[in-house]
C-alpha cells in the first residue's frame, strides 16, 4: 500500500517537471507566429494594472489581446459629452510594445451601456448621431492602432430573429450595417467583425447570422468576418462536425471567421476534478482543430488569461477554473492540449 502510494506520488511529480520544462522550452505564441496564425486572450484592467506575473504570461504566449472591458460603451464613453481612454491606451500601447495586435471589443451591444444613453428616450435622429459620433470617435482614436473590431456584438436571439435592444428599437434593423460602415469610415485598414455566442453550431442564430454576414458582403458593406465566441461546458458536447461545415460556408464566401472569447467551464460535472480537466483540454483542442480546419479560421482567443480572473464565477456564484492557466498561473492540460492542436495543425 505505502509502495504503491510512493510510486504514483513519484509519477506525479516526474510528469510535473516534464510539463515545467515543456512549458519553459515552449510558448503558444512562438508556435503562431511561425504561421501568422493569432493566439490571443482578452485583458482585464486590474490585473493588467497590478499584476506584472499576468503581464508576462500575456507577452510570452499571446500574440493578440482583446480589451475585454474597457472599451464598451459605458466604460469607454461615461459621459454623453466625454470618453475615457486612459485603460485602454495603456493596452494598446503595451501591445505594441510587445509587438502584438489589438482586437476592440465591442462598439455596439445591447449590455454595458451608460446611464446616461438609458435613462431617457432619444429621437430616430438623435440616437443615429450618437451611435455614429461614439463609433466615429471611439475607432478614429485607435485609427493604425487596432487590429481588428468587434462592431457589433450579440445582435440575434437563438431563433435567429433580431435582439430587442435601443439600437434596432429607435434606429431600426439598419443599425447594423450603418455601425460597419462608420467603423470603416474611420479607419479603413481596421478588420471588421460581427461577434455573437451560440453561432458555431449550424441552427436557427448560426444561419440568420451567417445570411446576415453575407447579404452585407453581396451590398459592399465594409464586413470581414464572423466572431464566434464560444463559451463552452464539459458538460455540454459540441457539434464539431458542424462547426467545420459552419466556418466552411464562410470561407466560401470570403469572409473570416476566429474564436473570439473561448474558455470552458467545468462546474457542472461530476468527475474528479483531474478529469474534468482533462475533458476540458480535450474541448478546447477540438475546438481550435476545428478553427484550423478551415482557411477562414486566423484567430483563437480565450477569454482571460488564468482561472484567477474570470468573469464566470461571478457570474454563476460558483467556483470555476475555465482557461488555459490555473490560479498560480501554471499552464494546466487545457494548454498543453492548445499548444499540441497548434503543433499539428500549423506548419
Ligand atoms: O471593476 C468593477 C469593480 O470596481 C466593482 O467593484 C465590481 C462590482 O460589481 O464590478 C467591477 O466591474 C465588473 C467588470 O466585469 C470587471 O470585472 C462589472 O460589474 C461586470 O458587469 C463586468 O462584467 C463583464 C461583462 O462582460 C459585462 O460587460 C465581464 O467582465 C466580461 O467578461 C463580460 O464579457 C462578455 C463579452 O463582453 C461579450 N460576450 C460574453 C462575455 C461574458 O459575459
Amino acid at each position: 500500500m505505502i509502495k504503491k502510494s510512493i510510486i504514483s506520488s513519484c509519477v506525479l511529480v516526474s510528469l510535473f517537471f516534464l510539463f515545467k520544462s515543456f512549458y519553459e522550452k515552449n510558448s503558444l505564441r512562438e508556435i503562431s507566429s511561425k504561421s501568422n496564425f493569432n493566439v490571443g486572450a482578452s485583458v482585464l484592467a486590474s490585473p493588467f494594472l497590478e499584476d506584472e506575473q499576468y503581464k508576462n504570461i500575456l507577452k510570452r504566449d499571446f500574440n493578440l489581446i482583446t480589451i475585454e472591458n474597457d472599451l464598451k460603451f459605458a466604460k469607454v464613453h461615461p459621459q454623453r459629452d466625454s470618453y475615457n481612454f486612459v485603460i485602454p491606451d495603456l493596452m494598446v500601447k503595451f501591445a505594441k510594445e510587445n509587438n502584438m495586435k489589438v482586437r476592440g471589443h465591442t462598439l455596439v451591444w445591447h449590455a454595458t451601456l451608460p446611464d446616461w444613453l438609458t435613462d431617457r428616450k432619444y429621437s430616430k435622429e438623435e440616437l443615429t448621431n450618437i451611435l455614429k459620433n461614439h463609433i466615429q470617435t471611439v475607432v478614429g482614436h485607435y485609427k493604425g492602432k487596432i487590429y481588428a473590431w468587434d462592431v457589433v456584438n450579440e445582435a440575434y436571439n437563438d431563433d435567429g430573429t433580431l435582439r430587442e435592444n435601443i439600437w434596432l428599437q429607435t434606429i431600426g434593423p439598419e443599425y447594423i450595417e450603418l455601425a460597419f460602415r462608420w467603423a470603416h469610415e474611420a479607419d479603413p485598414d481596421a478588420l471588421l467583425f460581427y461577434n455573437d455566442y451560440s453561432n458555431e453550431e449550424i441552427n436557427k442564430k448560426s444561419n440568420a447570422i451567417f445570411n446576415m454576414a453575407k447579404s452585407l458582403k453581396e451590398q459592399g458593406v465594409p464586413i470581414d468576418g464572423v466572431g464566434f465566441q464560444m463559451h463552452s461546458s464539459i458538460t455540454y458536447k459540441k457539434n464539431y462536425e458542424q462547426i467545420k461545415e459552419n466556418f466552411k460556408r464562410y470561407e466560401n464566401i470570403g469572409l473570416k471567421t476566429q474564436i473570439t472569447e473561448m474558455d470552458v467551464k467545468i462546474q457542472h460535472s461530476n468527475k474528479p476534478n483531474q478529469e474534468r480537466l482533462q475533458d476540458q483540454a480535450k474541448m478546447y483542442s477540438e475546438t481550435l482543430n476545428a478553427c484550423l480546419a478551415s482557411s477562414s479560421c486566423n484567430a483563437f482567443i480565450t477569454w482571460g488569461v488564468t482561472d484567477k480572473y474570470s468573469w464566470i464565477p461571478d457570474y454563476t456564484g460558483k467556483e470555476d477554473a475555465p482557461l488555459l492557466f490555473d490560479t498560480d498561473y501554471k499552464p494546466k492540460p487545457s494548454y498543453k492540449a492548445v499548444y499540441r492542436a497548434l503543433q499539428k495543425n500549423l506548419k
